[in-house]
């Protein structure tokens, strides 16, 4: 398995030399590879291909997209490019649909766009990067948190991947993990999550490169773990939680959270304000990404003549009533509903009209 050089900090979206570097997700842990983004049409592929992945740091490539867009478009049209780069804002919106970090780093771009007048790079680049930046902060903050709660708890689990790799570094479920674990925490359970194998392939590697030690489960093994009260808390990411605490995450959070639920085992979700959409009442609202059937199938299915199909959502929404507690930046929601939610609405705006 390949292991990073020393000192090289695991960055899956970095603005280097003038361009967006992504680390390409589809092929580690054995290969570790890098492309350098140039181009709109580029972002939106590396999206949709999942060589960028994770509701964060899709927002953030989407932000240095917008640099790019601007860049080119500034270059063709000089000061007519604002009539041009909103298709391409637009190309960056709909390459994935159920993260909301994506239009909500591209709703602040956009903002920002409105107020430009001349060359607009560097004022999109600062954005940009306070994006990135202010998500590395509010990882860092949410581990504090995130492990105060578990306290002296020994064992957990997590689903798919949440760590630095989804996010602009750290993590927020991972996040809470390195936190906890430089606290004591024992013992750290990854489910495979199929099948695109994010933990197996991503987050025990992760987890390693930081020399944290975890053991890998098949997703249907969760149950048997908690039967056998081997974990005390699940913690997981999200993609989009509603004004009411249900909250969408890689498909199976659903089924871990119900069986947690079962036996006595507490669900922590850990994201972002920015992963919030308040526009959504209930998580009934959200819409849940279906990816290529090909995927799933084996390729002797594949055929014309085959009579095997397959159906495949990559995410699912937990009702707010199976989660313990929301931890965000702005502070933890405990047994999420709307009014909970209204609460840390509310002082997290007061805290960002303060800042
Ligand atoms: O399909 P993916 O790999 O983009 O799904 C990622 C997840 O579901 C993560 O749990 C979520 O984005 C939170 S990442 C901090």
């Amino acid at each position: 398995m390949q292991k990073l050089p020393l000192n090289r900090q695991l960055q899956a979206v970095e603005w280097r030399n003038s361009e967006l570097t992504i680390l390409d997700q589809r092929y580690l842990p054995e290969v570790v590879s890098y492309h350098h983004l140039r181009t709109v049409e580029q972002v939106v592929n590396a999206i949709q291909t999942m060589q960028v992945r994770g509701a964060p740091a899709i927002g953030i490539a989407a932000a240095y997209a917008v640099v790019l867009a601007a860049r080119h478009c500034f270059a063709q049209h000089g000061d007519g490019w604002k009539q041009t780069i909103a298709k391409q804002v637009n190309l960056l919106a709909d390459s994935r649909p159920t993260a909301v970090n994506l239009v909500w780093a591209l709703d602040k771009m956009s903002a920002l766009i409105e107020t430009i007048q001349g060359d607009p790079e560097s004022k999109l680049l600062a954005m940009a990067r306070q994006i990135h930046q202010d998500d590395i902060d509010a990882n860092l903050t949410m581990g504090i948190y995130g492990a105060d709660i578990l306290g002296k708890c020994t064992a957990v689990l997590t689903h798919c991947n949440a760590g630095a790799l989804a996010t602009g570094g750290y993590g927020t479920a991972l996040g809470v993990i390195r936190s906890a674990c430089s606290r004591g925490l024992q013992q750290v359970y990854a489910t495979e999550t199929r099948p695109w194998l994010q933990g197996a392939r991503l987050t025990v590697w992760e987890l390693q490169q930081d020399g944290i030690a975890s053991t890998l489960i098949t997703d249907l093994a969760s149950g048997y773990l908690m039967q056998q009260g081997k974990i005390d808390w699940i913690i997981v990411g999200a993609d989009r939680i509603a004004a009411n605490g249900d909250t969408a995450n890689k498909i199976g959070t659903y089924a871990l959270a119900t069986l947690a639920r079962q036996h006595g085992v507490k669900t922590m979700v850990v994201a972002p304000c920015s992963t919030i959409d308040w526009t959504l009442i209930s998580g009934e609202m959200i819409a849940i990404e279906q990816r290529d059937p090909m995927e799933l199938l084996p390729d002797s299915y594949q055929g014309d003549d085959s009579l095997v199909t397959a159906w495949n959502p990559v995410f699912d929404v937990t009702p707010a009533h199976l989660i313990d507690a929301i931890v965000t930046e702005r502070g933890v929601v405990f047994k999420p509903d709307e009014n909970g939610m209204k609460k840390l609405q509310s002082s997290a705006s007061q805290e960002s009209q303060a800042e």
